[in-house]
């Protein structure tokens, strides 16, 4: 009952901040020169409480999901690990888009003229939304999601919308965008709603976890992962811990999956753990060939101390499709400056174009066909053990040149580290130019 109430109050405070942030038009920054901000002002949309706070609270009442509610403190990074944690929080990914709020409320060149922006953010909660079509009573009608967000677009200040017809309008959609791709009229409904099958939104750039192979409106951003200093020193002092931590793991999984008898991935993974762990022919300084940190029954998604000490002990951390060819982990073992594996190009080389470069795929990370490893007997373990120790350190090093630009600092961070660009400020960035780019295309005027 204590804790409740004690839940109560904080969410309360969140409101609280957030609105008197919302209301008063905030703006964080130093001002910035005119010239700083050319091309690059964004207007805030201002959209009823429905259509994101209101959403808020009811973060207990979804029975087949969490109950969410810790995951909204601190603006969604979540609460801290333990009380003198400066830069760790129980992150949930799927709350980026409040993460994204906040830091949109200090972004330096907002506008509150719609007609001096470059691009229009819409402050929708989507995937919080989603939920009652996902796991909700509404689940018969999921193609109808967003159709009540377009009305609103269309009646309230039409002018924003009809001047670019929704080409310069973003938002955050914090789950994949298979969550958001069902077909209209499926019959029965399969999975997701169908907001990105909309042509009402087809103008509209989303921001997801992960896209489709075929995006024409999406693009997938990294997902959050439990770190987020608010200054350079704290950025500094982490980066130092994870040049000097002693890698004596040469691979790594952390995660569920793989205990059927179907043969897949994750499971040709399990195998050679457990055939792996007692052999050290002493090849290599690995003390260990293979750790699996046990995550199933999602154990491991608000306490990163289970995965990141392991990980910062290990060479490689193997990235296998789940559910579906993305994962969080990634994210996670490169903070932790572990060489990402990948088994599937959707994984990521086809994903995060804005924040790893294709190009750069070869220098920080591995790529093993899975389809070599499961039917056609190749070893990761061979192929890992093959790489000469130079080149593995290489490898990490790009690995922890990338931690900067994919993790998201903390809200109010001082100006050192604002001065490093996040996911966050990466993410603007490019938006804006894909919206630039988007209206030339369509040759508006
Ligand atoms: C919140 O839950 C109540 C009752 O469960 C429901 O009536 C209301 O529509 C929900 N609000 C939102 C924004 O989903
Ligand atoms: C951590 O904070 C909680 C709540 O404020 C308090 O009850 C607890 O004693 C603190 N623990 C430590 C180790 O300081
Ligand atoms: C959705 O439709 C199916 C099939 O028509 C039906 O069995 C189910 O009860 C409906 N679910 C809800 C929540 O209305
Ligand atoms: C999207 O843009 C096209 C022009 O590129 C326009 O014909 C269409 O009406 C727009 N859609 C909406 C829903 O505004």
């Amino acid at each position: 009952m204590v804790c409740k109430s004690g839940m109560a109050a904080f969410i309360f405070f969140f409101f609280f901040f957030l609105i008197i942030l919302i209301e008063s038009g905030f703006s964080y920054d130093i001002p910035t020169g005119e010239s700083d901000c050319s091309n690059r002002w964004i207007h805030i949309r201002r959209l009823p409480s429905r259509f994101n706070l209101d959403l808020l609270t009811n973060c207990s009442e979804y029975h087949i999901y969490d109950d969410f509610c810790p995951y909204l403190l601190n603006h969604g990074l979540g609460s801290k690990t333990h009380n003198h944690s400066h830069s760790w929080y129980r992150t949930d990914p799927f709350m980026l888009e409040l993460v994204f709020h906040r830091r949109m409320l200090e972004y330096p060149c907002l506008t509150q003229d719609p007609n001096l922006a470059n691009a229009i953010y819409l402050p929708y909660y989507a995937a919080l939304d989603a939920l009652k079509y996902l796991y909700g009573p509404e689940i018969n009608s999921s193609s109808e999601h967003g159709l009540e967000l377009y009305s609103y677009l269309r009646s309230d200040a039409a002018e924003i919308w009809d001047r670019y017809m929704g080409h310069d309008h973003f938002l955050v959609m914090a789950r994949p965008a298979w969550d958001f791709s069902q077909p209209l009229n499926m019959d029965p409904p399969l999975w997701g709603t169908s907001f990105l099958e909309l042509p009402e939104f087809y103008n509209v750039t989303a921001l997801v976890l992960e896209s489709r192979a075929w995006s024409w409106q999406e693009q997938a951003v990294p997902y959050p992962t439990s770190f987020h200093p608010s200054n350079s020193h704290l950025l500094e002092s982490w980066l130092k811990r994870v040049r000097r931590s002693r890698r004596s793991t040469l691979m790594l999984f952390a995660g569920g999956g793989g205990i059927g008898a179907t043969p897949n991935i994750r499971r040709s993974i399990r195998n050679e753990c457990e055939y792996s762990t007692t052999d050290d022919d002493g090849a290599s300084a690995n003390e260990q060939i293979c750790y699996i940190v046990d995550c199933s029954n999602g154990i491991c998604e608000h306490d990163p101390i289970r995965f990141m000490k392991p990980m910062l002990q290990a060479n490689f951390c193997l990235e296998p499709p789940g559910d579906t060819p993305t994962r969080r982990s990634t994210f996670d073992a490169i903070l932790a400056g572990c060489i990402p594996v990948f088994f599937e190009e959707q994984s990521a080389i086809s994903q995060y174009g804005w924040h790893l470069p294709p190009e750069l795929y070869d220098e920080f990370s591995v790529f093993i066909p899975k389809e070599d490893v499961v039917f056609k007997e190749l070893k990761i373990v061979d192929v890992l053990q093959s790489i000469p120790d130079a080149k593995v350190r290489k490898m990490r090093e790009k690995v922890i040149e990338l931690i900067p630009r994919l993790m998201y600092r903390r809200h109010g961070s001082t100006l050192g580290l604002k001065t490093t660009k996040d996911a966050f400020d990466i993410a603007i960035d490019a938006t804006l130019e894909r919206i630039s780019s988007r209206l030339q295309d369509v040759s508006f005027r």
